[in-house]
């Protein structure tokens, strides 16, 4: 009988523009204040890529980071998968501006969209041909250029969004590192967060434009509610597949949308506190496909993350669509 793969994640990198975009810049933009950012989102500041500065440019800067962590060669790679709502261009997909990047000759690869629950589908699919064998390794990465589809006259949704990348190496493993994934959507609620234009439904057109179809919108208060008792259900998901408790969880890397929404989805999942959350949204804002890899890799940088510890990853966005997953950082 053949032993059964398992699959891990086995370097991490992020990166994220140098141009920072403040509250206070944002005053000066639209009707808000820095007050009414902070309490409502626990949003300080965002970064915002240059004019010149692409989805596929921060991908790789991230890729890089994780390769070189990984102690492995853009050479040796066989597949990458990115997953962002921002892509370069439609086609070609991101993925393949990354492997010309990279100089990756061996890999294929492809775009996933899933909006900010992303990065967790593309983190399944990289298990997934991890553990049927058909890969020896995979990179994995969230990266989103977000300010070009933010409408930067509504203080409804500017206020939220940044750009920003991360990546993660998987590769097969002894034991599990990937121990569990649970991933859902729901395309009933579609139009609480979409951005309709530049599709086959609404192409761009004068009035496209006029109208601001290409940007990112959103009813944030039922997105709220929602996002909430998602997160807790997709969290309590992959902790069963885990065969885990919160209780085993030492690091939680939730989707950054909101730090009142990663608060409560924390405070419901197990003792009422929020110590273990991993929060960087004060400085990056919302970064969709990329937060959680932006996050966790940061985490794993500074040392917060350590060998043998557990990571609930949880993420919710535009689909609906939502997904968790428990990895041990091996
Ligand atoms: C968007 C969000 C921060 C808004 O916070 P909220 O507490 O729900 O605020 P509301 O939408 O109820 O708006 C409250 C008031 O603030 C106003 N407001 C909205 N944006 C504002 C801003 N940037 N500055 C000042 N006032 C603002 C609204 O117009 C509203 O005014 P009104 O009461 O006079 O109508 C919050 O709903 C949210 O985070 N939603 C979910 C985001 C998310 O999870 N996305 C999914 C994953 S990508």
């Amino acid at each position: 009988m053949s032993q059964k793969r398992y699959a891990a994640i086995t370097g991490a990198g992020h990166y994220v523009p140098p141009n920072v975009l403040t509250n206070a810049d944002l005053e000066t933009m639209v009707e808000t204040t820095d007050e009414w950012i902070r309490t409502r989102t626990g949003i300080r500041e965002r970064r915002i890529a240059a004019p010149d500065e692409f989805t596929s440019h921060m991908s790789t800067a991230a890729a890089r980071q994780a390769l070189a962590n990984a102690k492995l060669a853009p050479e040796d790679v066989e597949a990458i998968f990115v997953a962002t709502c921002t892509p370069d261009m439609i086609f070609p997909s991101t993925a393949c501006l990354v492997q010309a990047a990279l100089g990756a000759k061996r890999a294929y690869g492809y775009d996933l969209s899933s909006a900010c629950s992303g990065f967790l589908m593309a983190l399944d699919a990289g298990a997934t041909a991890i553990e049927s064998g058909r890969v020896q390794n995979a990179l994995v990465i969230g990266a989103e250029k977000l300010s070009a589809v933010t409408d930067w006259t509504s203080r409804d949704t500017c206020v939220l969004f940044g750009d920003g990348a991360g990546a993660v190496v998987m590769q097969p493993s002894e034991r599990p590192g990937m121990r569990s994934s649970y991933l859902g959507v729901d395309g009933h609620q579609a139009d609480i967060l979409f951005l309709p234009a530049g599709g086959c439904r609404l192409p761009a057109s004068e009035k496209s434009v006029q109208e601001h179809q290409h940007f990112i919108q959103m009813a944030g208060r039922e997105t709220f509610k929602v996002a909430v008792n998602t997160m807790v259900g997709a969290a309590q998901q992959a902790l069963a597949r885990a065969g885990l408790t919160e209780a085993d969880i030492d690091w939680m890397v939730f989707h950054q949308a909101n730090k009142r929404i990663i608060d409560a989805v924390a405070q419901r999942l197990g003792d009422g506190t929020t110590d273990r959350a991993i929060v960087n949204l004060d400085r990056y804002g919302n970064t969709s496909a990329a937060s959680i890899p932006l996050a966790f890799s940061e985490a794993v940088a500074d040392g917060r993350i350590q060998s043998g510890n557990k990571i609930l990853m949880v993420a919710f966005g535009g689909g609906l669509s939502w997904g968790g997953a428990v990895v041990e950082w091996l």
